[in-house]
């Protein structure tokens, strides 16, 4: 179901070769640009079919976003901290939604895949997310590259939804059709699976807004480093902007490290903390805390406090 994840880069934008893939169905889509269409239908004043030129005759937009998989949806609180970050281009949904004129009865939008297959033990499945109308009228982009390419195959080529403040499961790949309803569809990547009851609550939600969470990149897990001073870093992000990231060597304290404010996109944030690294193995803890006010758990769930595992070497 998922491919092995490349390592993440210790870099501010993610090559393309070295983003991860998530295809649920076996079917991988080859579409071909210049008969594919994407078609906004349901609850709109006029359905609309937008050929792939008629969507770049659209207004565009450019930004940077983290790009995370939100994990295996059987097991949802497990970490996989499969984590990137990109610069799309596309066309705002809002541009295309106009055209159509959705129907004041419109709450829920639709985004269907063209991939199909078995999942979970439904067969002939399609892939498709819902969104509120609102939200994916306001944040959703319809993008067609990835750091400036056209998007690779795997990554969806033509045309796919990017939310950039949502898990990667809504940012629907292949996308041929928008479906505006009133009800959210009952599915099985929409009301089945990709839901969880977040602390303190006791409904379960759909997996959509990104968690507080962060990743130490250098050194890098199992490596060997010359002891002394050194730079530990790495990348933190959220749903909102992150507010601090604290870092901890073995069972010393929390130290604040330095951290780079996030700006207009919806980008991830480096922190770095100096610490002297004594001869010898060490374990490093990061922790970031949002401007909502949350904060990585230590242990038990997706977004529980990343830790690798270095060994300083003494001079010779
Ligand atoms: N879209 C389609 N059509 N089919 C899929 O299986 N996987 C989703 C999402 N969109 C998926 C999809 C998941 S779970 C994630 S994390 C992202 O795509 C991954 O995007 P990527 O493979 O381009 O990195």
């Amino acid at each position: 179901m998922f491919k092995t994840d490349p390592a993440t880069p210790d870099l501010f934008i993610t090559p393309v070769a070295e983003v991860f893939i998530r295809n649920h169905l076996e079917s991988h889509p080859r579409l071909d640009r210049a008969a594919w269409s994407l078609t906004v239908e349901g609850l709109v004043e006029r359905p609309v079919r937008l050929d792939f030129p008629a969507v770049l005759g659209l207004p565009q937009t450019r930004f940077t976003a983290v790009h995370e998989c939100f994990g295996n949806p059987l097991h949802p609180t497990v970490p996989t901290r499969a984590v990137t970050n990109v610069e799309w281009s596309g066309v705002p949904l809002s541009a295309v939604l106009e055209l159509a004129g959705p129907l004041p009865e419109a709450r829920h939008l639709l985004l269907e895949g063209a991939d199909t297959g078995d999942f979970g033990g439904e067969s002939g499945v399609r892939y498709l997310k819902d969104l509120p109308l609102d939200e994916a009228r306001s944040g959703v982009v319809l993008a067609h590259t990835m750091n400036g390419e056209p998007l690779h195959p795997d990554h969806g080529y033509p045309l796919r939804a990017v939310a950039p403040l949502m898990f990667g499961t809504n940012s629907v790949k292949w996308l041929t059709r928008i479906v505006l309803a009133a009800d959210r569809p009952d599915h099985i990547f929409t009301t089945r699976l990709y839901t969880r009851v977040l602390p303190g609550e006791s409904e379960a939600r759909p997996v959509r807004e990104k968690d507080v969470c962060s990743k130490l990149l250098s050194p890098g897990d199992g490596s060997a480093v010359p002891a002394g001073s050194r730079e530990l870093a790495g990348y933190a992000w959220s749903s909102t902007e992150v507010t601090s990231v604290e870092v901890a060597v073995d069972d010393g304290d929390w130290q604040p490290a330095a951290l780079d404010r996030r700006g207009p996109d919806p980008s991830w944030q480096r922190f770095r903390l100096r610490h002297d690294l004594a001869p010898g193995p060490h374990r490093i803890r990061c922790r970031a805390t949002d401007s909502a006010g949350r904060v990585q758990p230590l242990t038990g769930d997706r977004n529980a406090v990343h830790e690798i595992h270095v060994v300083a070497e003494p001079a010779v």
